[in-house]
């Protein structure tokens, strides 16, 4: 083991107990001590899922990377393991970038992640160069393979910059050799593609074919490609950084998009039939996924956006954290996301009332709290008399000065759903609002709001659309209230959400 790698580890170790439990979410995965973003290597390996992450053990600060790595056997309730992997050979001296993991066949657990190594030009500019590297492990340490790099940009065709050569995804064929799908940029118009690699054996690699090209639709680069079949279609993530907005679809920056296709093994192509995004709140990005063993196509992403990591709370030693792992589906040619069942498991002092008929505002005796799992269903008293807004006020404190809330509103007549944390607590002038066009049956709607102290995820419709975002409000804050302007009916399910050891 590498004196980098044993250093981190110590660190991670000491430093991971001082954070006190209430300082953490309870049941969203953050790094056990400094920073933490895209999510690798997520699998089912050895009765128990494995989850890395990029990782910079020593500050709330991106700085050359480490896979973290966490397991579980729920989802929900994460076990940290030794830090995986460290930025300590010459093909990844300055970070271990994102990757993926599969199982192999004689009982290891694989590797592929991007190796960096910086080269400085004759300005004086940093450039970081990316190959791929591997390594292997039992699930608990893993030893790179001594003659890393296994592929560079000398074995991808010249157009494609060797800055931007990262994030490999890596499945089994059919016939048991290796397939690896790469994001790569090209060098003049800067347009994401992404490459197709095989292998015999995980180790010799050569490039196929550029199996899909953005065209400058979604952003430029695309970071983080996942590929895998489910509902009888083909299912292709990717992370676009750069993106323009698009009729409440798409938004600035970095996004997550999803393609729908048909992937042709034998041809080794990409036949795009639509696309949709992942989330539209505000923080998610680099989505993986992972097959259970119950045949569920699980997704987790990083619940942050790259252009606010530098607004952090400051007495929180940790910064990023995923989002809750998601259940994914296809129907009538969509994408449909629910939260994994398990955390069925957390709900705790359920309240249920169904049709309640309001106007103006109202309160639920025991309808507060911030680790909370709500699911409303939501209908003007009648179909033909559709309100303008209604809207869940949450993380509300009841202080005058230092006004405390966040909210979901929903507006029928504009069929648009909108989050906003404008008074979380944030003193920072970022994005605090975003909207997004939903369905609705005549004003009728159903929201499901999971809050874990430190986020709001809400889904929309039993997982047609998603809405993710970060919180900053203190814990105090836990109110709920439900507002409208006029008359509707309401039903309500709410429990508290509460890991096992704190019951
Ligand atoms: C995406 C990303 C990846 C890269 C990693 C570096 O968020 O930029 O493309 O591998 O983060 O930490």
């Amino acid at each position: 083991m590498s004196k980098i790698l044993r250093d981190a580890e110590r660190y991670e170790e000491i430093m991971g107990t001082t954070v006190p439990e209430e300082k953490r979410p309870g049941f969203h995965l953050t790094a056990r001590i400094g920073w933490m973003n895209d999510p690798n290597g997520f699998s089912y390996y050895k009765d128990r899922f494995h989850l890395f992450f990029q990782y910079y053990p020593y500050s709330c600060t991106w700085g050359p990377m480490y896979w973290g790595h966490a397991v579980t056997d729920d989802l929900l309730h994460w076990q940290y393991r030794p830090v995986a992997l460290a930025p300590d050979c010459n093909a990844d001296r300055d970070g271990c970038f994102s990757g993926t993991a599969i199982n192999l066949p004689d009982g290891r657990h694989m590797l592929m992640y991007t190796g960096v190594a910086n080269e400085f030009l004759p300005s004086g500019k940093k450039r970081e160069v990316q190959s791929q590297c591997i390594a292997f492990g039992d699930g608990e340490s893993y030893k790179k393979y001594p003659a890393n790099p296994v592929l560079t940009h000398e074995n991808i065709p010249a157009i494609y910059s060797r800055y931007d050569f990262r994030d490999p995804k890596i499945w089994r064929a059919e016939d048991g050799s290796f397939r690896s799908l790469i994001a790569a940029c090209t060098i003049t118009e800067q347009d994401g593609h992404l490459l197709l690699f095989s292998s015999p054996d995980g180790i010799r690699w050569k490039f196929e074919k550029t199996l899909i090209r953005n065209n400058g639709r979604f952003g430029k680069m695309w970071e983080c490609p996942d590929l895998f079949e489910l509902d009888g279609t083909q299912v292709l993530l990717i992370s676009p950084q750069d993106m323009i907005p698009l009729e409440e679809v798409y938004y600035n920056g970095n996004g997550t998009v999803c393609l729908l296709g048909d992937y042709d093994a034998e041809a080794q192509s990409f036949d795009e039939k639509s696309h949709q995004p992942v989330d539209q709140g505000i923080d998610f990005y680099a989505p993986q996924t992972v097959l259970s063993p119950d045949g569920r196509r699980i997704m987790i992403g990083w619940m942050q956006n790259w252009d606010t990591i530098h607004v952090q709370m400051p007495d929180l030693p940790w910064f990023g954290q995923m989002n809750l792992p998601r259940e994914l589906s296809v129907a009538n040619g969509k994408l449909i996301q629910k939260p994994v069942r398990e955390i069925t498991s957390l709900r705790r002092n359920p309240i249920i009332q169904k049709d309640i008929l309001f106007k103006n505002t109202i309160e639920l005796p025991g309808v507060r709290g911030r680790q909370i799992d709500l699911d409303l269903e939501i209908e003007p008293e009648s179909p033909d008399q559709l309100f303008e807004e209604f809207t869940v006020f949450f993380a509300q404190n009841s202080s005058e000065k230092e006004t405390r809330f966040s909210f979901v509103r929903f507006n029928p007549k504009k069929s648009r759903l909108t989050i906003d944390r404008t008074f979380s607590g944030s003193r920072r002038g970022f994005v605090h609002q975003r909207s997004a066009r939903v369905n609705h049956d005549h004003g009728k709607i159903r929201l499901r709001l999971i809050l874990d102290r430190f986020s709001a995820e809400i889904f929309v419709n039993g997982g047609e659309q998603v809405l993710s975002m970060t919180l900053f409000t203190e814990q105090d804050a836990d109110r709920i209230s439900f507002h409208c302007d006029s008359s509707v009916r309401l039903s309500v399910e709410k429990y508290d959400l509460l890991k096992t050891e704190t019951i």
